[in-house]
């Protein structure tokens, strides 16, 4: 082709993809789709396209599609065939620039992405009708078309972010200038990172090709934080199945007077497989579950690299759940969530909407998670889910004067007729894009914002009300039941209104407990907000902003009743019974002997008893200091907290407060209380089964309807057996990774009455990411912990 020609086609592609790249908004202003960035008018739009940003963008959106185009599909060869087989064997029709496939060693098909020189060595290779490798017959097709997605920019050199240990995030943050910065920086250190988003993109390509061959027709479709605008690296990837269109197919291939539609035709049905796996069922009147069970087996068999997988047919939204054994990566498939397509739009929606949006939501999500009031990482539980959450801040951003982010009522007032939509009965309507928004009028920053959050959400009535993202407002609970009546609305402690489906409260399964927490956390984050550690960088070099409200349990902290995460066991000499103080009085030095003892009924509890992993620390490492130095002031700040009269009401200055959190916990310490070097001892620990859960009943089975009495009830002994029980309930094989990772500080401190008054606290530090999952178990270990503890130290004496 003459290269004059190929340069006027290439500018003539650029200028229409820069067309769909624009958008005009309201009052003059105008949006870059690519880049997500919006700008007040054509100067402003003009300095963008000419920028940095844009241009690496459009280049590296020209490079992928390129890679795309000269690309096929891979599948039919035998499992284990190196990549370097697939490449000699594509080398016959031209040049082979990279293959990408799956290592894993799956029972059944492996699947590659063989990217080409060119168009040309593409239209060769998909030319010849059969291609065959080591005696197997292959399946070559051209790979799906995508559109271009915006990645956030990383740190410069690194395509995996590796992620930051909670010190170092803790540093990085505090070397920021402003809390607006912070927040910034949060979402940089959180999103996925160009690699991660890679990869989830050539799994979900992976899956969409696997489930088109033994579904035809059908749709995997990515929902949730995945792609909704509020992606955490790590975090689940929620697929949606459409069978929709492979409905139609089997309909039509039962009778073949009628003809098939094209979109379904399409797929061009691969033999023996989808054939025998769609004759076993009948989609049109199978249930949910039986269907689930139908793509478990397809994941297990045909998926290479997927494992783990399991049907949860009872969930609200049923679901299959997966692992990606190499990358970890965990998921959902679920087959009937249409609505969920759609919410992760609006959030999307509300992401492009307001670049204030994203860090909000990302600030708070992490506060939540720190403070243990959401995540519910195992599914169920009592804590806002992440979802629930985001529609919290998006509802207080709707309720700011003048408003952030508009109504669903007023979106659905800017939507065309043609773009109405309707999911599941439900008014689902929002225009497609931003043209016909107003941009807002708010200026408030996010430092502000943040804590208006808090200040808003401390004072909130949650049980009183339903709030409202349609209206942008609370609304009385009678009204909402009249308008929801037949339906399986659930109010409790804590409502919150699908923005969609209007009888489904999101934070139904929150308990009082919950409520009553978020809302004292939020005051106490409101308090703190108000101090100038928040508000301004500390130029003494201590942490400020956001770090301190990040740290876990601060709020609490801050309330009398809380008492972090330490146990303190009712065991003192005192208590024993005289033979047993008589024997350790004859140990020599009865301290160290008290503690050594104490502390081996502690490690049999964990060990023994609850089936934990327990291993004794090396003395002295640097970890093990810090951490007991912070349990030592955890203790403290909780007895001094006790003690003291609360401030609350009392006002003080922004000066008295800031000194008061630069120099946390030792200026109001009770020093005097505690023996300055008392023993201590230190566990790493990890949990591999849900020991906690369901001990009652399990236990009501053990012992039948007449009581053993070699299993006395409340004995060790049976208590070991519960945990067995529930342990083999869980599965035979052990899980590959532990459920959670702690460690526990045991450590002694004499009151005032001396040494028949030592006690023993311990501390317990979970993994940072797994806060919100140690809350549960921490729970039920304050309960049965200093019982059985004590129970054994008797025993064993
Ligand atoms: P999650 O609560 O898991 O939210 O719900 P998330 O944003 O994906 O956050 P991670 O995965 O915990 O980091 C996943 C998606 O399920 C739908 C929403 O689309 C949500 O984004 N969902 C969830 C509902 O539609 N309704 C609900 O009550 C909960």
């Amino acid at each position: 082709m003459d290269p004059s020609r190929v340069m006027r086609v290439e500018k003539a592609g650029m200028a229409e993809s820069m067309q769909e790249d624009l958008e005009s908004l309201a009052r003059g202003g105008f949006r870059c789709r690519l880049c997500h960035v919006t700008v007040a008018n054509k100067p402003s739009l003009d300095d963008h396209l000419r920028g940095k940003k844009h241009q690496r963008l459009e280049s590296l959106r020209s490079v992928r599609q390129a890679q795309e185009l000269r690309s096929v599909f891979v599948s039919g060869f035998s499992k284990g065939t190196p990549a370097s087989e697939l490449s000699d064997y594509f080398q016959a029709y031209g040049e082979v620039i990279n293959v990408v496939m799956d290592k894993d060693k799956a029972p059944q098909g492996v699947y590659a992405i063989v990217e080409l020189q060119d168009k040309e060595v593409l239209e060769k290779v998909l030319a010849q009708p059969h291609h065959s490798l080591g005696g197997q017959k292959l399946r070559v097709k051209p790979r799906e078309k995508k559109d271009f997605k915006y990645t956030q920019p990383r740190k410069q050199g690194s395509a995996k972010r590796e992620q930051l240990s909670p010190k170092k995030l803790a540093q990085e943050l505090c070397q920021a200038d402003d809390v607006d910065a912070q927040m910034s920086l949060l979402v940089q250190q959180f999103e996925f990172s160009e690699g991660e988003r890679r990869l989830r993109d050539l799994l979900v390509t992976l899956f969409q090709e696997v489930f088109l061959e033994f579904f035809p027709g059908s749709a995997i479709l990515p929902f949730g934080s995945s792609v909704n605008g509020f992606d955490v690296s790590g975090c689940d990837l929620d697929l949606f199945l459409d069978l929709e269109k492979t409905k139609k197919f089997q309909a039509s291939t039962k009778s073949p007077a009628e003809p098939l539609a094209e979109d379904v035709a399409s797929p061009e049905p691969d033999s023996h497989s989808e054939d025998s796996i769609l004759s076993d069922i009948d989609l049109a009147s199978a249930t949910t579950p039986e269907v689930l069970e139908l793509v478990a087996t397809v994941l297990q068999k045909c998926v290479p690299g997927v494992h783990h997988v399991q049907v949860v047919p009872n969930a609200r939204r049923p679901v299959v759940k997966f692992c990606h054994k190499e990358s970890g990566l965990r998921g959902d498939i679920s087959i009937d969530n249409k609505l969920a397509l759609r919410n992760t739009r609006f959030l999307q929606l509300c992401t492009e909407t307001d670049e204030r949006v994203r860090p909000l939501v990302y600030a708070v999500r992490h506060w939540a998670k720190q403070q243990a009031l959401a995540g519910n990482p195992f599914g169920g539980g009592p804590l806002l889910n992440n979802y629930a959450l985001t529609l919290l801040v998006l509802f207080f951003l709707q309720t700011r004067n003048p408003p952030v982010l508009p109504t669903v009522a007023r979106l659905k007032e800017l939507t065309e007729n043609e773009e109405q939509t309707v999911v599941d009965g439900w008014d689902c309507s929002f225009p497609k894009d931003l043209t016909r928004l107003e941009p807002s009028s708010n200026t408030e920053n996010l430092c502000t914002l943040l804590a208006e959050f808090f200040h808003v959400f401390g004072d909130y009535n949650f049980a009183s009300c339903m709030i409202s993202l349609r209206e942008g407002q609370p609304l009385p609970l009678p009204g909402v039941l009249e308008s929801t009546v037949g339906s399986k609305l659930k109010l409790g402690p804590f409502n919150l209104q699908d923005p969609f489906e209007l009888s489904h409260n999101v934070a139904a399964n929150v308990n009082e407990k919950t409520a009553l927490r978020f809302q004292r956390c939020c005051q106490a984050a409101a308090k703190y907000c108000r101090s100038l550690q928040y508000q301004r960088k500390s130029s003494k070099g201590k942490i400020w902003g956001l770090v301190r409200l990040f740290q876990p349990g601060t709020a609490e902290a801050e309330t009398p009743a809380a008492t972090g995460l330490v146990i303190s066991l009712p065991l003192t000499l005192a208590s024993l019974p005289a033979q047993t103080r008589k024997q350790l009085s004859q140990a020599g030095n009865m301290h160290q002997c008290w503690f050594q003892k104490v502390c081996s009924s502690i490690a049999f509890v964990l060990k023994d008893v609850l089936r934990c992993d327990c291993l004794e620390a090396q003395e002295g490492s640097e970890r093990e200091g810090e951490a007991v130095t912070e349990c030592k002031q955890r203790e403290q700040q909780t007895e001094a907290d006790a003690e003291q009269p609360s401030s609350a009401g009392h006002k003080r200055s922004l000066d008295e407060e800031e000194a008061d959190l630069s120099s946390p916990a030792p200026k109001r310490l009770r020093t005097d209380t505690l023996s300055p070097e008392g023993e201590s001892m230190t566990w790493n620990c990890a949990m591999w089964r849900r020991v906690w859960l369901g001990r009652r009943r399990v236990r009501r089975q053990l012992r039948g309807p007449q009581p053993n009495s070699q299993c006395a009830a409340g004995s060790l002994e049976l208590e070991a057996k519960v945990s067995e029980a529930i342990s083999q309930q869980e599965g035979e094989a052990r899980p590959t990774d532990p459920l959670l990772q702690f460690t526990v500080h045991a450590r002694t401190g004499a009151d005032s009455s001396g040494e028949q008054g030592m006690r023993i606290s311990l501390c317990f530090e979970p993994a940072p990411e797994q806060a919100a999952a140690f809350q549960e178990f921490f729970h039920f270990l304050q309960g049965f912990l200093p019982r059985a503890v004590e129970q054994h130290v008797v025993s064993a004496t």
